[in-house]
């Protein structure tokens, strides 16, 4: 073929020399509409050519060519993405192709008439090619402040085929989705500190259902996980050891019908009803911990957990944020709100290190992920159809889900997830650096415009690859990057740089939710926006007066006794065990039992 701007020069000045010599032999023979028309062709053919194959020659300014051909739909460059490439692995005859695994329920003709049944659009290449990425892909989108980060997922979150879980710190998300999501199914707030003046729809009792062991097994860790006494040595022996006391708590508030705030008054007060609770049901193996605890002689040990412990329920201290965890009813069903392909905004922002409800929103989010797999482990494939949405927006600002844990997981059950964060630095400080590699591991890398993350930016340029291209001084072949750190940073607005699997990196255009037709219709009509409503409330007896006779003592002498120096007690004498308010108290038969069961484990504290 005619290489016209590639790597033969010789040959191009060739061909253009011959060009204008049979031009010009035209013109001698007065065949000058001919000429004209050759000469117009010559120019088409070789301005075409040029535009369809970049050329294999160093750019004098790799990162103005790039975004002058970005600007104009063309190809960003040699190395990148190709049109049969984008046919193999991003377009429609790939996605459906892949997506038998992913909606079992459908059948071909449906799968190919409805690719958004099973692929979420991440932009478009050059000549506005949609790029498609299958629902069973994760994503994980980096960029600084106002990129676009969130209208790019308020986009996918418009047209997702199932349930989506969304995290976020503001009310765009609900802004821009909720009205055309509301179509689809029902929509869910959870946001206690009413952001934006969004209420919450629901509240959720994390007690309930804990009186089964999995369930309070599951939820303790979630909470535990979330605040798990960053700083202190030795970190995952206090949140084992936190979870172990959360988790008989859970259970125990649960048998006798409680919700968090009798946790908390255990937790801060005397918990030996809390291990007589579930002696009498029989759970004395739950209840180890939870004695451990009780009666530990050593003040280092009951003050981190105390303090892990205070951490998850910082948020009962405020009642406006406390009432989110006091349901007047049942609450929000998760198994039939994903089922019926809802939405759920869980809003919250930063105060300090992360939200005052992080560790409830981590039990939120993995209750939710838990309802999802349930349900997904009946369907036919053994996973979710349509897939669930995990929209995770600034989730390493507010909420330490574990993202990493969830993501190894997750795709082949049906839930994909997209984590929303501004750079390595975020999720490092967030998961630490092996949780971060999790993380960009296993998920396609989607880099916006403007980061000044070095390490992002070599990481990025590394994964893209090399390419022979021609040196302009020398006139020899080099390899050199397909894309550099500095083109990366200096992407035009709305653009990013896409690293999924084995495939080549592509330049993808994005689109933003107030783009989308149907956005622009709904706010045209005024129904972008869903209109939520509070539940009703329901008066709250004091702790004291509900449950009394479970607290063991008077509330004011919990206070103090949550205060003060836990006293070394005698673990020898079987029949006193120290009490936090440093007084001493027989242990009731059914204690006791806990208490042996304890000792016949070897119990035994640092
Ligand atoms: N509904 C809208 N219509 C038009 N422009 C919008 C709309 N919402 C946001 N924008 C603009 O789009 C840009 C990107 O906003 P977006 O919130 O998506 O960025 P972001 O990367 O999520 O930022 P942050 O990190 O602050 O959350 C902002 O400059 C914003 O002003
Ligand atoms: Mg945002």
């Amino acid at each position: 073929m005619i290489d016209f701007v590639g790597d033969h020069y010789n040959d191009r000045w060739m061909w253009a020399l011959l060009a204008s010599f049979v031009t010009v032999v035209l013109v001698i023979l007065h065949h000058d509409c001919i000429a004209i028309l050759f000469a117009a062709l010559v120019v088409t053919v070789a301005t075409v050519f040029r535009c369809l194959v970049p050329a294999r020659k160093m750019p004098r300014d790799r990162t103005r060519t790039l975004n002058r051909r970005l600007h104009l739909h063309l190809m960003p460059g040699r190395g990148f993405l190709t049109l049969a490439g984008h046919r193999q692995a991003f377009g429609k005859r790939a996605m459906v192709k892949r997506s038998e695994r992913i909606r079992p329920s459908m059948t071909r003709t449906q799968r190919k008439d409805n690719l958004d049944a099973h692929s979420i659009v991440a932009g478009q290449i050059h000549l506005g090619r949609d790029a498609r990425i299958p629902c069973d892909e994760h994503v994980v989108v980096l960029a600084e402040p106002r990129q676009g980060k969130t209208g790019w997922l308020a986009r996918v979150i418009l047209k997702y085929p199932g349930a989506v879980f969304t995290t976020t710190t503001r009310e765009d998300l609900f802004a821009n989705t909720s009205g055309i999501r509301s179509q689809l199914g029902p929509v869910a707030v959870f946001n206690p500190q009413r952001i934006g003046h969004v209420p919450s729809t629901f509240r959720w009792n994390p007690v309930r259902g804990c009186r089964d062991e999995a369930v309070a097994i599951r939820r303790a860790t979630a909470f535990s996980e979330a605040c798990s006494g960053k700083g202190t040595e030795d970190q995952s022996f206090w949140e084992n050891t936190a979870t172990g006391v959360l988790r008989a708590l859970l259970c125990a508030a649960d048998l006798v019908g409680a919700d968090l705030r009798l946790v908390e008054a255990w937790a801060f007060g005397n918990a030996l009803p809390a291990c007589q609770v579930l002696e009498q049901a029989g759970k004395a193996g739950l209840a180890i911990p939870l004695m451990e605890f009780v009666s530990s002689p050593a003040a280092k040990t009951t003050s981190t957990i105390k303090m892990v412990l205070e951490e998850s329920f910082a948020f009962m201290g405020d009642p406006a944020l406390a009432e989110c965890v006091l349901p007047a009813d049942d609450g929000l069903d998760f198994t039939e709100f994903i089922r019926d392909r809802g939405t759920i905004y869980m809003i919250a922002e930063a105060q300090g290190k992360s939200a005052p409800v992080a560790g409830l929103f981590a039990c939120i989010a993995t209750e939710f992920r838990y309802a999802a797999m349930q349900l997904g482990s009946k369907m036919p494939g053994g996973r979710m159809d349509p897939p669930m949405l995990m929209a995770l927006d600034e989730v390493a600002a507010i909420c330490p889900i574990p993202v990493p844990t969830f993501l190894q997981d997750s795709g082949g059950k049906g839930i994909q997830i997209i984590t929303v964060a501004h750079g390595i630095a975020q999720l490092e400080g967030r998961w630490q650096e092996n949780g971060r590699k999790v993380i960009m591991d296993t998920s396609n890398l989607l880099i916006l415009p403007g980061v000044k993350d070095t390490e992002l930016l070599r990481i990025a340029s590394n994964l893209a690859g090399d390419v022979l291209l021609k040196d302009r001084t020398e006139g020899r072949f080099h390899q050199h990057p397909v894309i550099t750190e500095a083109m990366i940073r200096a992407l035009p607005a709305w653009r990013a740089l896409l690293i999924r699997g084995g495939r080549r990196p592509a330049i993808l255009k994005l689109g933003m939710s107030w783009q989308h037709p149907e956005y622009k219709r709904a706010a045209r009509a005024g129904t972008a926006v869903a209109r939520v409503t509070a539940p009703a409330s329901r008066p709250m007896l004091e702790v004291q007066t509900e449950w009394g006779h479970l607290l063991g003592g008077s509330s004011q002498a919990l206070t103090q006794a949550s205060s003060s120096e836990p006293e070394a007690a005698s673990l020898h004498d079987p029949e006193v065990v120290s009490q936090p308010a440093g007084t001493s108290r027989v242990i009731t038969p059914p204690a006791r039992r806990v208490r042996r069961a304890w000792d016949a484990k070897g119990g035994d504290d640092d």
